[in-house]
């Protein structure tokens, strides 16, 4: 029987391919890799200034595409994807997206915990506050290190919404520009607390839409009508991940961890285990908890760096690990604002 020719072309093709010598492989490489950068780059609108930026970014996103190939060839309950962050090295993503006012709230003052004697057992199994019309959509924060004010923010719309039945979207912005004293310093960071006692003596919160974000330091606009207030605030009892589940089966809080390792970078999905930092850094909301189908226990969160990051701009990780400080330090310092 004749091979037909295409199946020979294509036979002759591969044997071609396969005794094609290291070197070509690995020219085969940089192509597929330049052709990913090129992709990745009309993908997220990103524009280089000259040729010299551009193979400079190539090296960073070709570095970054293989920590994350090689990381997802292994065995993890979670796995790391090409985002917004594939051509900037993990140095300048901690520098832009994390914030270090946390180092100086190792002490915190103490205030009392409401949660303390609810009981496990009226706990639900688990919780997504989504679901229940008390979480705004994801924002992103952009180039600007205020985690802690979207952190606040979450927590407080969440509580708004459950003290008076509507969900506002509340202005981060407000407290970038006008919270400026003391730990909270804008785009350099800050601390959650500090942003609810600032909050409460502000009288509320102006509405996002009023107040816009624009990504960095500006001049405090006065007069604003405030859309949300709170009454005060309370600390979770700290490394207490049990009384972090009393709070967040209440309500949206405030959670500080070490979000600054290049698996918290590029996290795509799944929940996150394994080995992380306990520098804290970093603020998020914890908005639920559950149990995966093989029974991996976690904390639902929600982050500020848009839809394109984790799975729709949330973020799932491990619950009630041998570690007290929690996954990432979570259970630290979470904290919450009361109505
Ligand atoms: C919890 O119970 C203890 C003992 O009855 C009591 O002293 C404490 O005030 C209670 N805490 C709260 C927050 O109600």
């Amino acid at each position: 029987m004749a091979i037909p020719k295409a199946s020979l072309l294509a036979i002759l093709g591969c044997l071609c391919f396969c005794s094609s010598v290291l070197a070509a492989r690995e020219l085969n490489d940089d192509l597929s890799m330049v052709a990913r950068h090129e992709s990745w780059m009309l993908q997220y609108g990103r524009v280089y200034k000259d040729a010299a930026e551009k193979a400079s970014k190539f090296e960073v996103f070709k570095a970054n595409a293989g920590f994350i190939d090689s990381f997802n060839a292994g065995n993890h309950k979670f796995w790391l994807g090409i985002n917004q962050f594939a051509d900037i090295t993990n140095k300048e993503f901690k520098a832009t997206k994390t914030n270090k006012g946390f180092i100086s709230n190792k002490v915190r003052a103490p205030t009392g915990f409401s949660y303390e004697n609810v009981s496990f057992d009226a706990l639900p199994a688990s919780i997504d506050w989504r679901t229940k019309g008390a979480v705004t959509p994801v924002k992103d924060q952009g180039q600007c290190g205020c985690c802690w004010a979207f952190s606040a923010v979450a927590a407080t719309e969440g509580i708004v919404k459950l003290s008076t039945g509507k969900l506002v979207s509340l202005s981060e912005q407000e407290l970038v520009d006008c919270d400026v004293h003391g730990e909270d310093q804008g785009c350099e960071g800050g601390l959650m607390d500090d942003a609810f006692k600032f909050i409460i003596s502000n009288g509320g919160l102006t509405q996002e839409s009023s107040y816009p974000y624009d990504a960095e330091d500006g001049k405090c606009k006065s007069g604003s009508k405030s859309a949300g207030t709170i009454k005060s605030y309370e600390d979770v009892p700290a490394n207490n991940e049990g009384a972090l589940m009393k709070a967040v089966a209440n309500q949206p809080v405030s959670v500080a961890v070490d979000g600054g390792d290049m698996t918290f970078q590029f996290y795509s999905g799944g929940v996150m285990t394994g080995s992380c930092g306990t520098d804290l850094d970093h603020g998020i909301a914890a908005i639920g908890y559950g149990v995966t189908s093989d029974g991996t226990k976690y904390w639902l969160m929600k982050n500020s760096w848009g839809t394109s990051w984790g799975e729709n701009g949330f973020l799932r990780m491990e619950k009630d690990i041998a570690d007290k400080k929690g996954m990432c330090g979570l259970a630290m310092e979470p904290s919450y604002p009361t109505a």
